[in-house]
């Protein structure tokens, strides 16, 4: 993928390929208090745990809230707040369930702290499992569950009824429960997202994984957080310390003014028509689609448009070199990479002037091919 980047920076190409949100925008305030905490001096060592103000308010954020003393952390992204959850809970050898496909970093995490991962298909067109193989993939030696929530790449929100079955077979297996919720203020169409500390079962045995990157746009500030029980959170601290000290003071306390002044009920309509409107300009493209329940990706069947003659990462280079755009073959994405032939993912949080853009190629490309 990063020489297909690399290819498209050169040539000046649309990139609706990575995560890096382009919607929402940050706020001026949020950046005007990244500017003042520096000036007022937090420019060294905060809490390692996170500055006081900006864990009390993601505490008063989760549902049902966190006690920010005991259970909430502030961590430097999603990132290392994945490794270190899975680096406090699992031992080299032992098992993680993992539903496939998923995010590709959730792999690279579980190889870091040497645990095996095992995969539980999810069955395109909508991308569900099948309950009785995920408990197959349970073992004596599985110690966690790694789910996301709204998910990358498919776009899926778990079910109440999908979270129970895990509950039953997490508890009987005594395994953690770890959830990735990075796009939780994404979730379209009247749905309500059912965070993992809200189904019995799963409550008690839950690390959930958090970020400001997409919600406020900030992914370069590298704020995160987990939640989980006060024992939980004690280990997931020494890791924490040892791993990073700490996120970055100033960005931390701007952040802590900031998190309740932002519209997230705006930005998720928004983000909800940006859907639609990729949805509709790469359906009409002869793409098959089923619109994301949430998030920020498309997970695009491209097979009514190739007849199976070339794979995902050849139409990438194609759609690259006759339109400009960037998408991503899916390969990467599954265990099995063969897998992912036949799909691309479509990042669509991006400013309503490029996705105009990319609506005016791709019919600029459809007249040409007629
Ligand atoms: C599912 C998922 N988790 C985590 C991350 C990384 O989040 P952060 O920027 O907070 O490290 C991403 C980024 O795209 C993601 O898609």
């Amino acid at each position: 993928m990063s020489d297909l980047l690399l290819l498209a920076r050169e040539r000046g190409a649309i990139d609706l390929a990575l995560g890096t949100p382009g919607h929402p925008e940050p706020t001026t305030d949020i950046i005007e208090a990244a500017h003042e905490a520096m000036r007022r001096g937090h420019n060294q060592y905060d809490h390692p745990s996170g500055d006081r103000l900006l864990r009390e308010r993601i505490a008063a954020m989760q549902r049902p809230p966190a006690d920010p003393e005991t259970e909430l952390t502030v961590t430097v992204g999603a990132t290392e707040a994945l490794c270190v959850a899975l680096l406090s809970t699992v031992d080299p050898g032992d098992e993680v369930v993992l539903l496939d496909p998923g995010y590709e970093g959730f792999r690279a995490a579980v190889a870091l702290s040497g645990a095996i991962p095992r995969f539980v298909p999810l069955h395109a067109p909508d991308w569900r499992f099948d309950p009785a193989e995920l408990a197959t993939a349970f073992t004596s030696r599985t110690r966690a569950v790694l789910l996301n929530s709204p998910g990358n790449p498919t776009g899926r929100v778990l079910t109440r009824q999908e979270l129970d079955w895990i509950a039953e077979l997490a508890e009987r297996w005594d395994a953690t429960v770890i959830c990735d919720e990075v796009y939780s203020t994404f979730v379209f169409d009247g749905r309500e997202l059912t965070s993992i500390t809200e189904v019995p079962g799963l409550a008690e045995r839950s690390i959930v994984v958090g970020s400001l990157s997409k919600s406020y746009a900030i992914s370069g500030w590298r704020l995160g957080f987990l939640r989980a029980d006060p024992v939980r959170t004690e280990a997931l601290r020494r890791v924490h310390e040892v791993t990073t000290l700490g996120a970055p003071a100033p960005l931390q306390a701007a952040a802590g003014l900031q998190v309740l002044s932002a519209n997230l009920k705006a930005a998720a309509e928004e983000m909800q028509h940006r859907r639609d409107q990729t949805v509709e300009i790469f359906t009409r493209m002869g793409m098959k689609i089923t619109p994301a329940e949430g998030g920020c990706f498309l997970f695009a069947d491209i097979s009514p448009l190739t007849g199976g003659q070339i794979d995902s990462g050849a139409f990438t280079h194609e759609l690259l070199n006759k339109v400009g755009i960037l998408v991503v073959p899916a390969g990467p994405c599954f265990d099995d990479p063969a897998r992912g032939d036949q799909y691309v993912r479509i990042a669509f949080n991006r400013r309503a002037e490029l996705l105009n853009e990319v609506e005016r190629r791709m019919l600029g490309a459809r007249a040409v091919d007629k």
